[in-house]
């Protein structure tokens, strides 16, 4: 039988029961038991298992006696009802071809250790629990998307190579732009705040940069973030947004992905109850927290990973941790009205230990305001000169945040490091592959 023109992926082989279909695909691994040769191929929508016995077993010997892990092929055959096989169907082989052999294919069954695995990323991502986490990656993208695309917010794209700093200056990528100093973007907030005054809601979903010297499990120097700006939107407003739509990814994700989050093992309790609204508390609250817990801090200093860790496990769902100390936030923040000490931002904690996953605030509006704080940051005005005119012509409070979405992925996905949830991580220590 020659091999169908048309390939059926596996994922769609369910639809095609009692029919004859080629399939294209890798070889994951390849027995013999007895009179029956099993092959499972993976196609990148699924597994399936391939069976071949009796004549076509004899008459295919050679090429079956080929078939290495990872080689490519097309196998033709029925797809027959077997309830104990992935997908509850099998192929029964009428034809194999081999379209690119493999030999000694680096990783195998074995335990790996990290860096090895992570020199190998490019051959790494095929295996089962990098592609369920590619996939949920692209689950949790639409669905951000969904969510915001439904609610009235135009997605904007701010540029990435930019003139100036958006989150502080000790974590920028310099780069040459014909003898001018530039910088990767690490935030398109500024940007946003532009187009929020020409659109109301926007939002930006892209890389960010940040020359991060952090070696944890929580930080990238390359990593994407979404970012959506709210005209006409104060502090309150802007954490029902996040609460609103965090819930909804998370419960999307749960209707979208159950194949994905069982390959990863995730324990799906945690993620049901998350529901909003999420709980509030002040940075002053939490220093009262973390004192009995043994994690004292002074007012006025920065929380960490384990305090943040510490907190959230004070909660079944995630929290927002709110009124930083001015100090210790970035300079377009607006102060509390009631204690100008205090910056109206919210940083949301996600449980289980996954840190922060997005920080927000709302915006200084008032001109004065805005230069005062730039006075004290020490920034050149003239840098930011087209900033500060947003507040000259019809300036009203407005309010935004940033979701990591490595992070995001990590806590969805129950992932340890969030190097496993972008395909080629950039962090301190790597560039390669
Ligand atoms: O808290 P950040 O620095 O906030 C901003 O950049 C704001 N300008 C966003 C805005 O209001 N439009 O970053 C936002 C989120 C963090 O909560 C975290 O999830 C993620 O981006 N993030 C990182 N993820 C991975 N690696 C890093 N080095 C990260 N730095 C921040
Ligand atoms: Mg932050």
């Amino acid at each position: 039988m020659p091999l169908d023109a048309m390939t059926v992926t596996i994922a769609e082989l369910a639809g095609h029961r009692g029919e004859t279909v080629t399939v294209a695909g890798w070889v994951v691994h390849h027995r013999s038991s007895g009179q029956i040769e099993f092959i499972v191929l993976r196609d990148g929508s699924g597994e399936l298992q391939a069976v071949s016995r009796g004549e076509t077993r004899t008459r295919l010997e050679s090429r079956l006696a080929e078939l290495t892990q990872e080689t490519a092929v097309r196998v033709g055959g029925t797809v027959r009802p077997d309830p104990r096989s992935p997908g509850g169907i099998e192929l029964e082989i009428d034809d194999v071809q081999i379209v690119g052999r493999s030999e000694g294919f680096p990783i195998g069954p074995k335990e790996h250790g990290i860096d090895f695995l992570m020199d190998h990323r490019h051959l790494w991502l095929r295996s089962r629990r990098q592609v369920a986490l590619i996939k949920l990656r692209a689950a949790i993208i639409r669905s951000l998307r969904n969510f915001l695309d439904n609610n009235g917010f135009i997605v904007a794209d701010p540029p990435v190579i930019t003139p100036s700093a958006a989150e502080g200056s000790t974590t920028l990528f310099a780069i040459d732009y014909f003898d001018e100093p530039a910088y990767l973007s690490q935030s398109g907030q500024l940007y946003l705040e532009a187009l929020a005054m020409a659109l109301g809601r926007v939002y930006a979903f892209g890389p960010t940069f940040r020359a991060e010297k952090s070696k944890t499990r929580r930080h990238l120097t390359e990593f994407w973030m979404v970012e959506p700006e709210m005209a006409f939107c104060e502090f309150e407003e802007n954490l029902v947004w996040q609460e609103r739509l965090v819930e909804a990814v998370v419960q999307e994700v749960l209707r979208e992905c159950p194949e994905e989050l069982a390959v990863l093992e995730r324990d799906l309790t945690r993620l049901r109850s998350v529901r909003a609204p999420f709980p509030r508390i002040t940075y002053e609250e939490a220093l009262a927290l973390l004192e009995p817990r043994g994690l004292g801090v002074q007012w006025g200093e920065d929380l960490g990973a384990p305090h943040e860790t510490a907190l959230a496990e004070a909660f079944d769902r995630p929290v927002f941790l709110t009124h930083f100390p001015i100090e210790l936030k970035a300079f377009y923040m607006q102060p509390d009205a009631s204690n100008p000490r205090l910056a109206l931002a919210a940083d949301l904690l996600a449980p289980e230990g996954y840190g922060e996953i997005i920080g927000g605030s709302q915006r200084i509006h008032d001109l004065a305001l805005l230069e005062r704080r730039m006075a004290d940051h020490g920034l050149d005005p003239e840098r930011y000169r087209w900033y500060v005119d947003l507040r000259r012509y019809g300036s009203v409070p407005h309010s935004g945040f940033g979701v990591g979405l490595e992070r995001l992925v990590a806590w969805i996905g129950g992932v340890e490091h969030v190097r496993e949830t972008v395909p080629f991580p950039r962090t301190l220590t790597r560039l390669w592959p």
